[in-house]
């Protein structure tokens, strides 16, 4: 987690550090800092909290036209100023920002400490710009000191950093996402493209071992033993646009509303004559394939969720495994498993190392994901890309409702190409009915209940969510969300669990939302009607024939779809049944108290 940003080229820094900062807050919003070089030293200015609550310490911004800047989300000590980045040495001639975990930082401070160097800070971070102060006292040379350093270190590491009387950024990464922006007379690095894409949408995205040095009119890349290499530019196709709150009060509710858009990007192209095509991967590339294992985490573990049910109706034997639970839970792996992780950020460590684990007992491997040049993306075998856009908000919404499409839709692909699977049933209605899925969720988008319902149930005591079948993964979703962002508690179940245990809290004072995606589902019904008589309001999520519509108290109404979309739609309405209710509860929405939307630690 945390986001790293730098920035060289013509007038002053600060003003384009802190609004990519902004875009990168998502990462980590414990406390935040700056650092210019400006001819007269290097200034450094951090505080704990936002960058809102930087920008207000800053009454005048500082002038220098190179610097570095981070967002924090505390991994080593309290998110305090002294933990805040970036970092110096003793002297404060080296500034260092940093998104990882340096794991022999304890064993270097000691070493360094025994050399005069002072520490001030609990973090891991601060050992760096004391080693780059030391290797450079022994040569007098910059860049071979942080060469030199960035060896020393063991973990992960995006690092940028600036130096007294040098006009230039060095930077370096293993293990943590970092991307060269390429304007044409500015140059920036970031751990995400939505830092600078107001500047730039040329990028690169740099590699483990890479080590850049950005100058007012150049740029290079080399590897540890400074030989150049060569990296492609991509142009990236997010609007700058994406990456702002536009007339939106917060990112997440403009994320709600941008699904339609994000579902026909995430569809485009997708289905031929009937048939479903990914780039770069021809019919017939999954004929290899006996076995699928989906690894992820959160949010889009209920969205493999749904990719599972889909598999396993095909024939395909398939299970999903919460990624943090891998190494010590996962079922068998051959060269005939296909490991798929589904990972919007492309960079949630547990999900890495799963996949990796998959890899290395001889899986091949698929990363489904939303960024390209996000590890996961670079590391499997092949990637296939959910074209969601950038989301800013903590809480998934519009990634979750790409991920359940681009998972359905490769179900289609593995059911096609996989010898021996079941035809998948109604398959033609099922793309049909997906054609419409975003006019669909416009259609919800307009309902407007979600706001009334957050309203009438606001002081309750616990919110319980149920479904079965494609509504399980949306109870447990639904869930999530209003925990995530309400910090109400919320519980999701597969309806027929109810009675064994949690039954026990069911009062007046917990409504029951009771998913439902069409088709035989009598469970959920009969489930909901034993919490009613235990004095819970019940209220329907699903289309008119809701088998509960009768008896419910209230009705979040979606139209009426195929049942593999129509737990998608259900979402949709639980999202802005949480999204009010926190806007209620005066929350956070978009920083939700210490989460981040990119989970780079184990
Ligand atoms: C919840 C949420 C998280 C993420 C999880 C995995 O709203 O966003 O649960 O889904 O941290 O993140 P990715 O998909 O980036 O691997």
């Amino acid at each position: 987690m945390c986001g790293i940003i730098a920035r060289v080229g013509s007038g002053d820094a600060a003003d384009t550090l802190l609004s990519g900062l902004e875009n990168l807050e998502y990462r980590g919003y414990d406390s935040a800092g700056i650092a210019v070089q400006n001819g007269s030293g290097v200034k450094v200015h951090k505080t704990s909290g936002e960058v809102d609550d930087l920008k207000s310490t800053l009454e005048t911004r500082p002038s220098g036209n190179i610097g570095i800047g981070h967002t924090r989300w505390s991994t080593h000590g309290p998110p305090t100023e002294e933990n805040a980045h970036p970092h110096t040495d003793t002297a404060g001639d080296v500034a260092v920002v940093h998104n990882g975990v340096i794991d022999n930082y304890d064993e270097l401070r000691e070493t360094l400490r025994e050399k005069g160097h002072e520490f001030e800070s609990d973090t891991d971070t601060e050992v760096i710009p004391h080693l780059i102060d030391e290797y450079r006292e022994e040569t007098g040379d910059t860049e071979g000191a942080i060469r030199r350093a960035v060896e020393t270190l063991e973990g992960s590491y995006a690092i940028a950093a600036i130096v007294d009387g040098e006009e230039r950024v060095y930077a370096a990464r293993k293990g943590s996402p970092l991307v060269l922006g390429l304007d044409d007379s500015e140059w920036f690095l970031a751990s995400d493209v939505p830092a600078f894409l107001d500047h730039t949408d040329e990028v690169i995205y740099l590699e483990d071992g890479d080590l850049v040095v950005l100058e007012p009119d150049t740029y290079r890349i080399t590897d540890l033993e400074g030989d150049p290499v060569t990296r492609a530019v991509d142009t990236v196709d997010w609007d700058p646009e994406d990456a702002g709150k536009g007339q939106y009060d917060h990112y997440m509710h403009k994320e709600i509303h941008s699904q339609p858009t994000a579902l026909a990007n995430t569809i485009e192209g997708r289905i031929e004559d009937g048939d479903v095509a990914f780039e770069g991967l021809a019919p017939g590339s999954f004929a290899d394939v006996e076995s699928v294992q989906f690894v992820a985490c959160g949010t889009s573990y209920h969205a493999a969720m749904d990719g599972e049910q889909l598999l396993r109706a095909a024939g395909i034997p398939t299970e999903v495994v919460r990624a943090s639970e891998y190494g010590t839970n996962a079922g068998p792996v051959d060269d005939g498993t296909l490991a798929v992780a589904v990972t919007q950020s492309g960079e949630t460590a547990d999900t890495l190392d799963a996949v990796r684990t998959a890899a290395s007992r001889g899986a091949r491997t698929l990363a489904v994901t939303n960024v390209v040049g996000s590890t996961a993306a670079r590391e499997a075998d092949d990637a296939i890309y959910i074209r969601a856009g950038p989301e800013v908000g903590v809480a998934a919404t519009k990634t979750y409702s790409s991920q359940a499409v681009t998972l359905a839709l490769l179900t289609q692909r593995l059911a096609a190409d996989v010898p021996d699977a079941t035809p998948v049933k109604d398959r033609d209605g099922m793309l049909e009915a997906l054609e419409e899925l975003p006019q669909h969720v416009e259609r919800v988008l307009e309902v407007g209940r979600a706001t009334s319902l957050a309203r009438e149930y606001l002081d309750s005591d616990s919110y319980f969510f149920i479904g079965n079948g494609f509504g399980h993964p949306v109870a447990l979703e639904g869930a999530l969300k209003f925990k995530e962002i309400t910090y109400e508690h919320a519980e999701g179940f597969a309806s027929g669990q109810l009675k064994h245990g949690p039954l026990a809290l069911v009062t007046p004072e917990t409504p029951v939302f009771a998913v439902y995606t069409g088709g035989d589902d009598e469970k959920t019904k009969t489930n909901a009607i034993e919490a009613q008589a235990r004095g819970a309001p019940i209220v329907a999520v699903g289309p008119d024939d809701h088998p509960l519509i009768e008896i419910a108290d209230a009705h979040l109404r979606v139209p009426d779809t195929h049942p593999v979309w129509a737990g998608l739609l259900a979402n949709v309405q639980l999202q802005l049944l949480s999204y009010h209710a926190a806007k209620l509860l005066d929350r956070p929405i978009d920083k939700p108290r210490n989460l981040a939307k990119s989970v780079t630690v184990e």
